[in-house]
């Protein structure tokens, strides 16, 4: 059995190295913030001190973590996983981070022998924790082919994108999909509040027919009951839409509807709103509208 590490236990990260752990994988973990690995240590995994001896006791190492400046400094930086370089060590990075930093932690990986795979996911955490993510991977087909198994305790579709930096640009083009939708919820609720329907006939009527969206049915319920818990948050999906943005305009593509959603969340953000759910774009709308969206009694 492959020994796995994990490193990044947080909204995403704690419910994946669970389900590794479940798939019957000895496990070893490592977070920042050691505090919130205290309920996956007590479900079996063992604890490590540093990214760098995660990697030393561990076959495949996962990183799960904020951003692209996070992803380097857990797999480079001083005590990162490649200090801890031994032969068939395998890297996995599954957050979100642009595709070059994906190719350039490939890079480093490989002068250490060490193969790399970039390998974003798609899924909230409820997703996460019954093991049903989209899992989108960048790398060589035959490292791709080793983890696959471990991947399946963690997704049910699993996309393989090409060669490094690929499962990251793939990544970037679902969340352009993601952070629009949102912000076409967001509009189409706070319109129907200051025109005067209930916003529940709205969440029940785009249940079926083509205006049906994943994000209409998880976020609309949660915007109408002003939950702003975060699930995915403002910070998290400005930094994604920010980095689509950037690659469009490495491409020379215009992506119009794309820079506006991404404005609204920099106006989310500059409220104090960074940490709390993207769908706390709403109430940025509400405010432009001088409305407010709630259920009709
Ligand atoms: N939430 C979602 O629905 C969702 C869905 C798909 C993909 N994603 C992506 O998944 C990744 C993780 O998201 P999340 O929602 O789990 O975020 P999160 O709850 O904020 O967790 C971020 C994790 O990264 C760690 N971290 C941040 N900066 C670090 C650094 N400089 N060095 C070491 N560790 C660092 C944090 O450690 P601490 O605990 O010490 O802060 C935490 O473990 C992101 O790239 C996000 O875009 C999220």
């Amino acid at each position: 059995m492959q020994r796995i590490g994990f490193i990044g236990i947080g909204l995403m990260g704690q419910h994946m190295a669970r389900r590794v752990l479940l798939g019957g994988y000895p496990l070893t973990i490592w977070n920042r913030t050691k505090d919130k690995a205290r309920p996956l240590l007590e479900a079996g995994a063992a604890w490590a001190d540093s990214p760098r001896a995660v990697a030393q006791v561990s076959d495949m190492v996962i990183t799960m973590v904020t951003d692209s400046t996070a992803s380097e400094q857990v797999a480079y930086g001083p005590g990162g996983v490649l200090e801890g370089a031994h032969p068939g060590l395998v890297l996995i990075d599954m957050s979100s981070i642009t595709p070059e930093t994906s190719r350039a932690i490939a890079e480093r990986a490989a002068a250490c022998g060490v193969a790399m795979l970039d390998a974003p996911v798609t899924g909230a955490p409820r997703v996460a924790a019954d093991g049903k993510l989209g899992i989108m991977v960048g790398g060589s087909r035959e490292t791709f082919e080793h983890c696959r198994p471990v991947f399946q305790t963690m997704g049910v579709k699993i996309v393989y994108a090409g060669l490094n930096g690929m499962g990251s640009t793939l990544k970037l083009v679902n969340n352009l999909i993601l952070g629009v939708a949102i912000h076409a919820s967001a509009e189409a609720l706070v319109l129907a509040a200051k025109a005067g329907l209930d916003p529940q006939a709205v969440i029940e009527i785009t249940s079926v027919g083509g205006a049906r969206t994943g994000a209409m049915e998880t976020r609309g319920p949660r915007m109408v009951k002003r939950d702003f818990s975060p699930h995915f948050s403002v910070n998290n999906m400005y930094k994604d839409l920010s980095n689509v943005l950037r690659l469009a305009e490495e491409c020379g593509v215009s992506l119009p509807v794309t820079g506006a959603a991404r404005e609204i969340l920099r106006a989310a953000k500059s409220q104090g709103k960074g940490e709390l759910d993207s769908s706390v774009v709403m109430t940025i709308l509400e405010t432009l509208a001088d409305t407010i969206v709630r259920p009709q009694v």
